[in-house]
């Protein structure tokens, strides 16, 4: 069997439980086969990027392999291109792209430097896996060295259709550079016609087969590969003490109360500014709902140094002191936002203490929250899934109530709804999500892909 070899951004020590959609998902799935997970350190040092191997340790089964990257390679790689200019063309923001910055001379850099630092420690029959957006060309730098392996790309992000990619001033090249995978995964069937709309119109692919395209003499295969969790992993967590004591602690603090819920990275996909102004609306036009209802807002800090990311906390934090201002009492605070990561072990506890999951991002590639939430819930007194549209998760997950996260007195009347909903129906919309996200784990995600990259293609 051939060895696999996961390469991202980010990596994350299996052993250790870790946040954010990929590197739980990637952790979950190199946990069961082995192999090599290469990726940055994490460390950004003064000066060059390092020279030299990779640094490798191992971790259980697997072999970590990283590299420390300069600041300015990390700056103009990570900052500037990746989130500053890829991020938000995919998620349809081309008023957030900084496309005169130029930082693609840096994007270009750190994925030649990530396949120099690759190649030595590829064996002839090793199965290479990619993901994410950041590495978007690093199969095409590999084949430049001479490899000749297998060779897997997923994007987590949404693809949006072709004439936004098209705004991407370097997207020819971008694109083309696709063409030197075996396969690319998309998240949902959305994503697959954006992308075979932007092959067969933009980069004049032939189409061979069914989601099979040929162009500058090879062939690309494409297909959509919805990204699940580890949902009993998740169940342990949430029977695990520390969940257990979250939802204690919550139980306690607002036994009169219903609680609404999210958890997400403060990101401006998703939807968070539209959430609290939903809420507003619903105390606004429900008063029944005052006194009653409160939501908890987690959100985690995340790349603060990119400007529209200060910017929506600013946006956040002023919507949130503003409804509880205008509608708080000395013994109820209707919302509370709480700017952190919180531990991974905890999570399950908020989730299943909350009535509603709100899952409300503008776009977002397939929100790995919405399946926890579900995960998490006591199936004989389950809470509601507010589930936006926008999200990849909607296209499996048709029984959450779905909103356009767009449309704010639609989103509070389906927040009130699942507040009134009866406890039958709110048990049988959870059985039908619940066997779902079970159907289509991360072990069917990761055996798909594989499967599929090991047997056809180019
Ligand atoms: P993204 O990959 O864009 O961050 P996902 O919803 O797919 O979005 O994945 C987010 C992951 O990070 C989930 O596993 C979620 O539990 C975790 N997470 C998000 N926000 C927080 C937070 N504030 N505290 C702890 N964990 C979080
Ligand atoms: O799922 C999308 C994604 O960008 C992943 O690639 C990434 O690990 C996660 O969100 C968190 O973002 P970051 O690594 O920039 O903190």
């Amino acid at each position: 069997m051939s060895r696999l070899v996961v390469v991202s951004n980010r990596i994350a020590d299996p052993r250790k439980s870790a946040a954010g959609g990929l590197a739980v998902a990637l952790g979950a799935a190199l946990a069961e086969t082995g192999g090599l997970w290469f990726g940055t350190s994490g460390n950004v040092v003064d000066g060059a990027s390092a020279d030299g191997p990779p640094q490798l340790q191992r971790a259980g089964r697997v072999t970590l392999a990283t590299v420390d990257l300069g600041r300015e390679d990390h700056d103009r790689y990570y900052r500037g291109y990746s989130n500053g200019v890829l991020w938000p063309v995919f998620h349809y923001r081309l008023d957030l792209a900084d496309f005169e910055a130029g930082h693609l001379d840096g994007y270009r850099r750190v994925n030649r430097l990530f396949a120099q630092r690759l190649q030595p420690l590829l064996r002839p029959d090793d199965l290479v896996w990619v993901h994410d957006y950041h590495l978007i060309p690093l199969a095409a730098e590999l084949r430049a060295l001479g490899c000749t392996q297998r060779i897997g790309f997923f994007l987590h992000i949404p693809v949006p259709p072709p004439l936004i990619l098209a705004a991407i001033p370097a997207h020819e090249w971008l694109m083309r550079a696709l063409f030197a995978y075996d396969l690319v995964g998309v998240q949902s069937q959305a994503d697959l016609t954006h992308l075979t709309r932007y092959l067969l119109n933009e980069a004049r692919a032939e189409q061979i087969g069914e989601h099979v395209f040929g162009a500058f003499n090879r062939q690309l295969r494409a297909g959509a590969f919805p990204i699940g969790i580890d949902v009993d992993e998740f169940a342990a967590l949430t029977d695990g003490a520390e969940a257990r004591e979250m939802l204690a602690t919550l139980r306690e603090q607002y036994a009169r109360r219903e609680l609404l819920a999210g958890v997400d990275r403060l990101d401006y996909s998703k939807g968070l500014p539209q959430r609290v102004r939903a809420f507003r609306h619903l105390l606004e036009h429900h008063p029944d709902a005052r006194h009653r209802a409160t939501l908890i807002q987690v959100a985690a800090p995340s790349r603060e140094d990119v400007p529209s990311y200060a910017d929506i906390r600013r946006e956040l934090e002023g919507l949130c002191g503003a409804v509880n201002g205008d509608f708080g009492d000395i013994d109820w605070m209707p919302v509370r936002h709480i700017h952190r990561t919180v531990a991974r072990r905890r999570v399950p506890g908020l989730y299943r203490a909350a009535r509603v999951g709100l899952v409300t991002p503008l776009r977002d590639g397939m929100n790995l929250v919405a399946k926890e939430f579900v995960a998490a819930q006591d199936p004989a007194d389950p809470g509601v899934l507010v589930l936006s549209r926008f999200a990849g998760a909607a296209e499996q997950m048709r029984e959450a109530l779905l909103v356009n996260p767009y449309d704010t007195q639609a989103t509070a009347e389906a927040i009130r709804a699942a507040l009134q909903m009866p406890l039958e129906e709110r048990r049988q919309r959870h059985a039908r999500l619940l066997e779902g996200i079970r159907a289509q784990d991360v072990h069917w995600w990761r055996r798909r892909f594989l499967e599929m990259l090991t047997q056809g293609g180019g």
